[in-house]
């Protein structure tokens, strides 16, 4: 398939000069968890605390995506794992342009999570799980979708009707129905600031 392509990436100006205008060193922060575990408010609360220290960082989220890039992609295995690699992918053209890229996507399976981070580079992959029991995510449903998938109105559905394989070594791990939002945001910056810094 790539036969008669002809790639230009020494051209072009590579990540380090990048970076050295940006002040910081790009990486991948990936969240991964249930639907209702609290991704996108921790990725969002993130970025908004990166930016007040100065960094420069961007936030790909699950249904923004799906509503754009990947909105050809519906939730069987095949699609979900074409999915991430879209985002793989997508993630690692930012960290070229030297930019922190927060990611927020359930992201279920270790074959799916790995993938992820053999696109991206181990190096420049952050993994963080947000682990609150199912109840307590099904309990919050903000977006009323596990009373659907409980109705049997949505197929496939992360944790009811679709498998959650907890990841085995994440760099971070977060139970957020214990875990006050702001404690959990200095979590993650304490352990990403010294591999954000240039
Ligand atoms: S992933 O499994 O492929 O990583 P992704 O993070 O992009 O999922 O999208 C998840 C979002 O899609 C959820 O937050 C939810 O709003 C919505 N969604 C719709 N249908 C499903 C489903 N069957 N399973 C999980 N999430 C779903």
């Amino acid at each position: 398939m790539t036969d008669n392509i002809y790639p230009v990436f020494d051209r072009i100006y590579d990540r380090k000069v990048k970076q050295e205008i940006l002040r910081q060193s790009a990486k991948v922060i990936w969240f991964t968890g249930l639907s209702g575990s609290g991704k996108t408010t921790l990725a969002s609360n993130l970025e908004k605390e990166l930016f007040f220290r100065r960094f420069f960082c961007q936030v790909l989220d699950g249904d923004n995506i799906r509503v754009g890039i990947n909105n050809n992609l519906g939730f069987s295995a095949v699609d979900r794992l074409e999915n991430i690699r879209r985002i793989a992918e997508v993630s690692k053209l930012l960290i070229n342009t030297g930019m922190i890229t927060i990611c927020s996507f359930i992201s279920p399976t270790d074959e799916i999570r790995e993938l992820a981070k053999s696109i991206i580079g181990e190096d420049d992959f952050i993994e963080i799980f947000l682990n609150p029991p199912l109840e307590v995510c099904e309990d919050r449903d903000p977006k009323g979708l596990y009373k659907k998938a409980r109705a049997g109105i949505i197929k496939d559905f992360t944790g009811i009707s679709s498998p959650f394989e907890a990841p085995k070594h994440p760099d971070l791990e977060i139970d957020t129905s214990v875990t006050p939002i702001k404690d959990s945001v200095d979590q993650i910056f304490n352990i990403i600031i010294d591999r954000i810094t240039l």
